[in-house]
């Protein structure tokens, strides 16, 4: 619509099949069914969601926009040598973004800004948690530019690290530091 009216909540079972859907619109990588039951029951996955509540009232709630993470171990983590440890406070923790994704005709307004800003909201509350971090493919210009913008820093170049129809292609490794990391 012309005034969209954009909400973030979390991600629920009714999402599934839109969820899938834009998955597989928007990447040139498979998921397993498994993955998507895990991101709706909320099974060691976080997520987000952005609805257009000003769409008529049958897809007022339909997702345009996602976030989907999770938690990873610091000290098992890729990155553990970036990792400021404290450890007589516990375990200390990352989270990792798995996929984000804004549908065509909602770019450019902000969307996928606001989806990682509550990402990165949730983790600053976590005091074991030190970090948000993510893999991008190197030629995704418009997505570099947003965790550029986000202040991300982009700590690796990894070589071959995905392998899309019998191609490789290498990933940008991007962390955002929180908690005095
Ligand atoms: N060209 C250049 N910069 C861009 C573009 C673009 N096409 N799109 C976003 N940006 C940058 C800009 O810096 C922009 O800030 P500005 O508008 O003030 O200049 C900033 O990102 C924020 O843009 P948003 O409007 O928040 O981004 P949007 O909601 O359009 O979503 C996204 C961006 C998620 C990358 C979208 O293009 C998309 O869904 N692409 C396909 C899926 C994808 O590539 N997902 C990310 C893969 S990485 C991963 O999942 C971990």
């Amino acid at each position: 619509s012309i005034f969209p009216s954009i909400y973030y909540r979390p991600i629920n079972p009714n999402d599934l099949d839109r969820l899938e859907q834009i998955h597989r619109d928007l990447f040139p990588i498979k998921y397993e069914s498994e993955f998507f039951r895990s991101v709706v029951n909320g099974i060691d996955i976080v997520s987000w969601a952005a609805v257009d509540r000003s769409r008529p009232e049958d897809h007022s709630d339909e997702l345009i926009g996602f976030v989907t993470a999770k938690f990873v171990l610091a000290k098992e983590s890729e990155i553990d040598d970036l990792i400021h440890y404290d450890s007589s406070k516990g375990e200390e923790t990352l989270i990792y973004i798995l996929t984000l994704g804004v549908v065509e005709t909602y770019r450019n307004r902000g969307i996928a800004m606001s989806l990682i800003s509550e990402v990165i909201k949730y983790a600053s509350g976590l005091s074991l948690c030190r970090g948000v971090y993510l893999h991008v493919i190197a030629h995704n210009n418009a997505a570099i530019l947003l965790y550029q913008r986000l202040m991300f820093r982009c700590v690796r170049r990894l070589h071959g690290f995905y392998l899309i129809k019998h191609q490789h292609f290498d990933a940008f490794l991007f962390v955002y530091f929180i908690n005095g990391s």
